[in-house]
């Protein structure tokens, strides 16, 4: 069966760009985007690994490593590094797995027989500092991922994790969000002092609890 969220992603030792990785151990207490691409010097996969080395400093400020695999052997993956600083500016500045006996793939259900027999599908797993699985994308590999898709559900399971709060279609950080049905109108008093709309009585939206109360009271004041 294919990993579901909630489990434990599995552990591995590998050959990457960075040289032999324990995953777990590496991971440490980040949180962790882990993505394969299907082959090296393929022109999507180009596109893909610059912007996620373009967006690195992005998933640092927010605590996480990222983490590229192909079924490729890690000299080409050396040697692809040049053509994508050369094309997108920018080398990949993050580990990338040479998984060419595919025991990583397989495990991960990255490789989809019926798509492709030979080589990974375009999947993201995002791995919490638990080592759970929380959220699994899998693309077909002629369309090129949004990695700032990935920042934007990053931001909303960290919000969540701190407050219960659930986060609106298509929202961004500091945007209003959703209070949990499960909290009661007496308790949301106490948590969100902000105070709340709603739109139903099960769809209460409510600022960003992270907003300074200041802050608040000065964009309502305009
Ligand atoms: C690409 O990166 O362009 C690509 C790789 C494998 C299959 C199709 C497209």
């Amino acid at each position: 069966m294919s990993l579901q969220l909630g489990d434990t992603a599995p552990d591995f030792v590998a050959h990457t760009t960075v040289g032999v990785i324990e995953f777990h151990k590496w991971a440490g207490d980040d949180w962790v985007v882990l993505f394969s691409h299907p082959k090296d010097f393929t022109p999507v996969c180009t596109t893909e690994l610059g912007q996620v080395a373009r967006l690195n400093p992005e998933f640092a400020r927010r605590g996480v490593k990222t983490i590229g695999l192909s079924v490729d052997v890690l000299d080409a993956h050396h040697r692809w590094a040049d053509d994508i600083r050369e094309t997108q500016g920018i080398a990949p500045n993050f580990p990338i797995i040479a998984d060419s006996d595919r025991r990583i793939a397989y495990a991960y259900g990255m490789i989809h027989p019926r798509h492709d027999e030979l080589f990974t599908v375009r999947t993201v797993f995002i791995i919490d500092p638990r080592k759970k699985i929380r959220l699994t994308l899998t693309y077909p590999q002629t369309a090129g991922r949004n990695f700032d898709e990935i920042l934007r559900v990053i931001d909303s399971l960290q919000l969540t994790d701190a407050h219960s709060v659930s986060t609106p279609a298509n929202w961004h950080s500091g945007e209003d969000v959703i209070i949990v049905p499960s909290v009661s109108d007496a308790d949301a008093h106490e948590r969100f002092p902000l105070g709340w709309h709603a739109a139903k009585p099960y769809l209460r939206l409510t600022p960003d609890p992270r907003t300074p109360r200041q802050e608040f009271d000065l964009d309502a004041s305009g």
